[in-house]
């Protein structure tokens, strides 16, 4: 079968680079393709989404941790560590909005798997981007003012709005549930023990420097 010439939608590559609330979350563009059939078509469009993250992860990113709304532990029964706007302003630009899953430590203690939501939080209507994490630990107490590090290796999806709060907590559960599988894998299992994590502070970047491009905010 010949080519075919078309105009397809794909995702914006620079996604969730605007500050303004208002802004829609995903951007598309029309961009002219070659593709003989629909299935070369879904390859490549889901090509440009691959290639950004592969450009973006792993991110380390270090900070103190800040009082939120309080909503996670109260409504949500799941208790988000915020960063500071210096730590969420510091991500790359590029970065999609949406929830991640890695590795997480508080004050340089033990090392935890955590899911992580970068966005407006929209079903709060938060007009403040946000860095939210969620350790999957038992903590005995708040720890605001502590420092948190986390490596973000792996995006689950966008951030969504919902019609309850009931579905908002199955969707972070659901996330929770992907985010223990993932990083059981080997290839996620080994930043556990990444020299980042240690007090001494590696900046993430040696282990990167065989796996790929990484950036680190602070
Ligand atoms: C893994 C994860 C996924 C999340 N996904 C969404 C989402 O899809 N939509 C949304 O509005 N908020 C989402 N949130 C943010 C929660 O709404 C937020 O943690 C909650 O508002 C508590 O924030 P607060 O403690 O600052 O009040 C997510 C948070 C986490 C940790």
């Amino acid at each position: 079968m010949d080519d075919v010439i078309g105009v397809a939608m794909v995702m914006d590559d620079v996604r969730g680079s605007s500050e303004d609330p208002e802004e829609p979350i995903v951007r598309w563009t029309c961009q002219p393709m070659r593709v003989t059939t629909y299935a070369t078509f879904v390859k490549l469009a889901g090509r440009s989404f691959h290639s950004v993250m592969s450009t973006k992860l792993p991110h380390f990113a270090e900070g103190e941790v800040v009082k939120g709304f309080g909503r996670g532990s109260k409504e949500l029964g799941i208790p988000t560590a915020n960063y500071p706007e210096s730590v969420v302003d510091n991500l790359p630009k590029e970065m999609p909005l949406g929830v991640y899953y890695g590795w997480g430590s508080v004050d340089d203690g033990e090392v935890y798997k955590m899911v992580l939501s970068v966005g407006w939080n929209l079903y709060y209507k938060n007009t403040k981007k946000s860095m939210e994490t969620y350790l999957m630990h038992t903590f005995n107490e708040d720890f605001y003012g502590s420092k948190l590090k986390v490596v973000m290796l792996g995006y689950i999806r966008p951030m969504k709005d919902f019609s309850s709060l009931d579905e908002l907590v199955k969707a972070i559960e659901n996330d929770i549930y992907v985010a223990k599988q993932k990083l059981d894998q080997p290839e996620n299992l080994k930043y556990k023990t990444n020299n980042f994590f240690s007090p001494s502070g590696g900046k993430g970047n040696e282990e990167a420097e065989t796996n790929g491009p990484s950036h680190i905010s602070r």
